[in-house]
């Protein structure tokens, strides 16, 4: 089937001539493309047609495009939307001056969530997660990614990636799961950390590699967590069972995680607040992501990650929510976009390649999503506007009114 989006104001491809991804100044081009449509076939984008030849186009159906922009569906690409209970008690303790890890240290923090999760059956998991789900999806998001490491148990952490794989069979969008069981030591394990990676190295690794219950192994490097030694432990076991590498690293404090992280070509590295300027080199020729989470520094009130200067080195970078209950609560893909402009001097092309094609490459969807290409998955956005700009310079609004997935219309803001 044949389906034609027509005349949209403007096309925004993020056109990389199929190298996937884009570092240094290719991040200042989005590839606009005015005067054409778009020519999508069954899941598939077929290709863009000048207006001008668009009488000798045959389609099956078709969308009004006009007044609108298009881009290729957006990719949070670094979340824990899968989560149970409320931080709001810490939120205003914050505000009323204590600082989130004097909260951590105190018994909250991420062990006040994995209470809640460990409190919370498999169903009220999902029931509490499914609306943030459509909340993404209502902004046009077509791949997110959920991370677990709020159970911290055998049983509590599968607990978590099964909801994920659940979500993923009911959701048209492609939500990839990450297991972070080492996000920190609950409780129990606190004085037997060994106990606890025991646990994660050879217990849960084998259980989700056998069972496919996750794509990444994701590890928690500070000094308040694991350290680089540990990383490298349970990445080395993450490997030889074939998962990809993701790392939260250099949030607070910069405890050698990024060189384990290279060292293990892990797919993305995340956070790195407090890099350092010889790591920043250590990333301009690196093929792994960088991904950049400025709504933790906005909720937690503390320094941004330097991010023109990993840009201008050459890193390759992308930019996510980080949706979780106490660092960033924060599900507004918009508001990151902007915050990355206002708060870490990105331009607006950069951000807008940050959360569609290199957001892809953080989840090894690159080659399928990401980009308006002929051959990738229909993966799309239709905003309400007719300038780019628009969707970082409308700080918190969400512009989106439909959004595609794999060639199907799964919101339609008329429809709501
Ligand atoms: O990405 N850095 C560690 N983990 C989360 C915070 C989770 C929480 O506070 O619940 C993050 O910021
Ligand atoms: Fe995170």
């Amino acid at each position: 089937m044949l389906t034609l989006l027509k005349n949209p104001a403007q096309i925004v491809t993020c056109n990389t001539n199929k190298k996937n991804y884009k570092r240094g100044k290719e991040l200042n081009d989005v590839g606009i493309l005015t005067e054409h449509s778009l020519l999508l076939e069954d899941e598939k984008i077929k290709n863009v047609i000048a207006n001008e030849n668009l009488s000798q186009i045959n389609y099956n159906n078709s969308i009004d495009c006009t007044g609108k922009i298009i881009l290729p569906g957006l990719i949070d690409c670094h979340t824990h939307t899968a989560f149970a209970g409320s931080r709001a008690d810490e939120f205003r303790q914050r505000l009323s001056g204590l600082d989130y890890e004097e909260i951590a240290k105190k018994g909250g923090g991420i062990n006040a969530t994995v209470k809640a999760v460990r409190n919370s059956s498999y169903e009220e998991i999902l029931n509490v997660t499914r609306p943030r789900i459509d909340y993404f999806i209502s902004q046009g998001v077509t791949s997110l990614e959920i991370k677990t490491g709020y159970g911290l148990s055998y049983y509590d952490e599968i607990k978590l990636l099964q909801v994920i794989q659940k979500l993923n069979s009911e959701y048209e969008i492609d939500i990839i799961s990450t297991f972070l069981g080492a996000h920190t030591f609950p409780p129990e394990y606190k004085n037997d950390p060994l106990k606890y990676i025991k646990i994660i190295v050879e217990e849960l690794i084998p259980f989700i590699a056998e069972n496919k219950l996750a794509h990444f192994v994701d590890v928690f490097c500070e000094s308040t967590a694991f350290s680089a030694d540990q990383t490298e432990q349970i990445f080395l076991e993450a490997e030889k069972h074939g998962f990809k590498l993701k790392l939260h690293t250099e949030q607070f404090n910069n405890i050698g995680g990024l060189d384990v992280a290279l060292k293990h070509k892990a797919v993305s590295v995340d956070h790195l607040e407090v890099i350092s300027e010889d790591d920043i080199k250590k990333l301009s020729t690196s093929e792994t992501v960088v991904v950049m989470l400025p709504g933790v520094s906005f909720f937690l009130d503390y320094g941004y990650a330097p991010a023109r200067k990993i840009i201008d080195s050459g890193g390759i970078v992308a930019l996510s929510t980080d949706y979780n209950p106490g660092s960033s609560h924060i599900a507004n893909m918009n508001l990151i976009m902007s915050l990355a402009a206002l708060k870490m001097r990105m331009s607006i092309e950069e951000t807008i390649n940050s959360v569609t094609i290199n957001a892809a490459k953080a989840l090894d969807l690159e080659k399928v999503s990401g980009s308006i290409e002929p051959g990738k998955n229909a993966d799309l956005a239709i905003f309400n506007t007719t300038e780019y700009a628009d969707l970082v310079y409308s700080v918190g609004k969400n512009l989106n009114v439909i959004t595609i997935k794999n060639g199907k219309v799964i919101y339609n803001s008329a429809a709501n």
